[in-house]
């Protein structure tokens, strides 16, 4: 069975984003039963239609806390979330040419690993923005 919950690994501590990253994950993990279940695709592309709004609004959300938080790389990250909309659009293009079982589930397996890749970056980013602000915080600390 595969696992489509938001291991600890991935949690950023920023309740927003950690519930719609729990949210992504969420709705791949019902196309992938959807696909598994050979359910009808007016099912499966319901669930794509509400993922592929649920990741735009997503992306903006994380880019306007990122940018907050004083991100070191804000561009890459800008830049990851447009390649992985991208994928998105690439892979509904596919699944509307009703592709095989085996190829739409290696197709949401993809996306699945590319998406924890991508977490995975981002909570690797947050926790050095974090120690940098910590760092300067203690320097001006010193300072005055
Ligand atoms: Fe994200």
């Amino acid at each position: 069975m595969e696992d489509f919950s938001l291991d600890r690994e991935y949690v950023m501590g920023n309740t927003l984003l950690d519930e719609q990253h729990k949210a992504i994950l969420g709705y791949l993990k019902q196309m992938y039963d959807k696909v598994l279940a050979g359910k009808g695709s007016d099912e499966l592309f319901a669930v794509m239609e509400t993922l592929d709004v649920f990741f735009k609004l997503h992306f903006l959300d994380e880019e306007t806390m990122l940018d907050e938080a004083g991100s070191l790389d804000l561009k890459a990250h800008v830049a990851e979330n447009a390649i992985f909309v991208r994928h998105l659009e690439a892979f509904f293009a596919e699944m509307r040419e009703m592709p095989s079982t085996t190829h739409a589930i290696d197709k949401i397996l993809f996306l699945k690993g590319w998406f924890l890749e991508h977490l995975r970056h981002l909570v690797q980013e947050h926790v050095q923005t974090r120690a940098v602000k910590d760092l300067s915080t203690e320097s001006e600390f010193r300072v005055s």
